[in-house]
């Protein structure tokens, strides 16, 4: 683990949440960026708010946990992305009745993010798991250890997220360049879609197996 990460979340909500706390545990410097935070608690023990601007100057990894569609406005008005940061997007693209959305040319919402913020690297992950997967501790058995499905185009940036999401218990899984996120996203809405339809709710996710028998 990359000790002690300076952490920026865009978003505190039920997700931005699970994800920072999780991360805070595991020995992080996690603060939040929400609209108003003279306004609010903090949300757990000692965690500190501060503005959206405040959370993107966070050096290490600035979290994306904003809805999808006003992602990049949000962060535009709050100042950008700046100095090559790691920008880790977490946002899916839905319908208010949760419903699969998209983007009228195809992309997906993380290529969108890396077209608006030139100076960001922009990394996929952590979209397809659901946030009542994330209990502030991982699973002392290690049999609920979901895998979380990153790309990207930075090697580097890449890497600091799998370590990331190692620190928290994660399986991260390697889908290249961040092209890839289009199918992430894809996956994010199957997910929602087997929560919803198929009746099995939010406490489940998905695993990557594999067969190390020698062939
Ligand atoms: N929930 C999950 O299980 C899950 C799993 C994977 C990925 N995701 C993705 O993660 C993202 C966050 O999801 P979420 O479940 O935490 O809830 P959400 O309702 O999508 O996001 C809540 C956060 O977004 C902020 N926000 C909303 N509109 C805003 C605006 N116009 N300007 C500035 N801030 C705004 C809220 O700010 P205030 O606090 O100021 O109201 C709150 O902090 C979404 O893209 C979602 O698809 C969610």
């Amino acid at each position: 683990m990359e000790m002690g990460m300076q952490i920026g979340f865009c978003g505190a909500g039920p997700f931005g949440l699970a994800l920072g706390e999780r991360l805070a545990r595991a020995g992080h410097d996690v603060v939040f960026g929400v609209r108003n935070p003279a306004d609010r608690e903090p949300p757990f023990g000692g965690a500190a708010l501060t503005n959206l601007a405040g959370a993107l100057k966070r050096p290490d990894a600035v979290f994306v946990a904003l809805p999808g569609f006003v992602a990049p406005e949000v962060l535009a008005a709050a100042g950008g992305v700046t100095g090559g940061r790691v920008l880790v997007d977490c946002t899916n693209l839905l319908n208010s009745d949760w419903s699969p959305a998209g983007l009228p040319d195809g992309r997906s919402n993380a290529e969108r993010l890396q077209s608006a913020f030139s100076g960001a690297r922009v990394v996929k992950a952590f979209n397809t798991v659901f946030a009542d997967m994330l209990a502030p501790e991982p699973d002392p058995s290690g049999a609920l250890t979901p895998a979380t499905f990153i790309c990207g185009d930075d090697g580097s940036a890449v890497e600091t997220v799998a370590s990331l999401a190692r620190d928290i218990g994660l399986n991260p899984i390697f889908a290249g360049d961040l092209a890839g996120a289009r199918h992430l996203e894809a996956m994010a809405h199957l997910h929602i879609r087997i929560a919803m339809a198929g009746g099995l709710g939010t406490k489940g996710g998905f695993a990557y197996l594999q067969n190390l028998q020698p062939s």
